[in-house]
């Protein structure tokens, strides 16, 4: 028995809805909690698998934690075992967060190597040389990633690339370091800014996130606090995608639109109507949607997350749109299932030419990752007729109850069992 979602399409989506919290800032704010001598309260935090998995991750370390509902409410031990096991770290790539936090107050850890995914190899080695750069003594042997040190060294680290991971790793591991720690080409997206004010509120002193330099100035010891997680603006964005593409009318509350300007300008692009209030954005979606190209970057440019539900819009799009993924070398598993509801996509390397056609047509498709997933939901209330999705267990990762936000906006979208 599996869960499927089946989505009848040619409804226009109308109404209104609430984003839940960040799921990719819940997870590494669950695991800086690991620095934290008094008890965290963490409010806002999404009903999700992931989040689930991360809480297992610190349970296995030793830490309390009681999950009221979307609070978390996480109790320090003196005493840990610094180690993840291997079944919680491939069920959960981020559980690679904990490396930076462990390593800074307890000088060890060893976890498993996390390895590849869906979407491509994700290597180690930016977050790994950032911690070796600080004073850690680190080996892999055996499939496990093993450090230790006599204490961190506040230094001037220079990332390859702007890892969000590596560098909230890296932030994690600084907060405790003797000495200032300088993140150079640190990732800029707004969970690392959330990352910093929880840090900040358990008495860390970081300021620069958001920017192209973190500074970390070492303290000695990290109190409790009670935080909310910002909204997350991915599943924001998603609801949109799908409001655009149904020709639909929505409004969304409680979203920070300021974290996802490279999208709506994408969607504004594409002839949808866009109004920005304080804490709420309302998406009107054009009659045909227009053709545009696109290259997915670090933040603020147009995120990696949204690629599958932009490529979904491209397919009934007037014209010929070009579809750059610069950050996974492997995130166009969608385009097949796409194919089968009838769209028109070329791929080359990283690159999609995706040919607008009039209209899709529903089929059965599965959900080959989590955004893959949210992309053939989009498609599946485009399309003519009844799609079936299954792999439906990568949606559920990081959205809750996809199914029954899309029924609020008024979409025919139910969620069955199939034997
Ligand atoms: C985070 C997000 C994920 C998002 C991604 C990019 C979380 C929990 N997940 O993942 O949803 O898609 O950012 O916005 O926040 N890389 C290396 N070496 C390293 C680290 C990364 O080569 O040491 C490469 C990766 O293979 C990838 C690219 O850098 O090609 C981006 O990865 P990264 O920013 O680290 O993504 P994650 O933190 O894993």
């Amino acid at each position: 028995m599996k869960n499927i979602i089946v989505a009848t399409g040619g409804r226009s989506l109308e109404g209104s809805i609430e984003v839940h919290g960040a799921k990719n800032a819940a997870l590494p704010i669950i695991a800086a909690t690991i620095l934290a001598t008094g008890e965290c309260h963490l409010e806002g935090v999404p009903l999700l698998q992931d989040v689930v998995t991360m809480s297992n991750v610190i349970r296995s370390i030793g830490l309390g934690v009681e999950a009221n509902g979307r609070e978390l409410v996480i109790v320090p031990t003196p005493t840990v075992n610094p180690e993840v096991p291997s079944e919680l770290m491939r069920k959960l790539r981020a559980s690679n967060l904990v490396m930076g936090p462990l390593l800074g107050r307890y000088h060890y850890f060893r976890v498993p190597y996390p390895g590849g995914c869906a979407i491509g190899s994700r290597p180690m080695n930016i977050h790994l040389k950032g911690l070796a750069a600080m004073g850690a003594e680190i080996t892999e042997k055996q499939g496990f990633i093993e450090a230790k040190t006599k204490g961190l060294r506040g230094t001037d680290i220079y990332l390859d690339f702007p890892s969000v991971g590596a560098t909230e790793n890296l932030m994690m591991a600084a907060v405790l370091a003797d000495g200032v720690t300088n993140l150079h080409n640190a990732a800029r997206e707004p969970e690392i800014i959330d990352l910093q004010n929880f840090l900040n509120n358990i008495g860390a002193c970081i300021s620069g996130a958001g920017e192209g330099t973190i500074v970390i100035e070492g303290v000695k010891e990290l109190d409790g606090t009670s935080y909310k997680i910002i909204p997350d603006r991915i599943e924001a964005a998603t609801f949109l995608a799908a409001a655009v593409g149904t020709g639909g009318d929505i409004l969304i509350k409680s979203c920070l639109p300021q974290h996802f300007l490279s999208v709506l300008a994408k969607f504004k692009e594409m002839g949808a109507k866009i109004s920005i209030y304080k804490d709420g954005i309302r998406v009107k979606g054009p009659q045909r949607l227009k053709a545009v190209d696109c290259k997915t970057l670090p933040y603020p440019g147009f995120p990696t997350d949204v690629q599958p539900q932009l490529m979904a819009l491209m397919t009934v799009a007037e014209g010929t749109s070009v579809l750059v993924e610069s950050i996974f070398e492997n995130r166009f598993k969608h385009v097949a299932e796409l194919r089968r509801l009838g769209a028109d996509i070329k791929v080359e390397g990283q690159i999609a030419v995706v040919n607008g056609v009039r209209s899709l047509s529903g089929s059965n498709v599965e959900a080959s990752d989590l955004r893959a997933g949210a992309a053939l939901v989009i498609a599946g209330l485009m399309a003519e007729g009844e799609t079936i999705i299954e792999g439906i267990n990568h949606i559920d990762r990081g959205y809750e109850q996809i199914e029954k936000s899309f029924q609020k906006l008024g979409a025919q979208i139910e969620r069955k069992i199939k034997n």
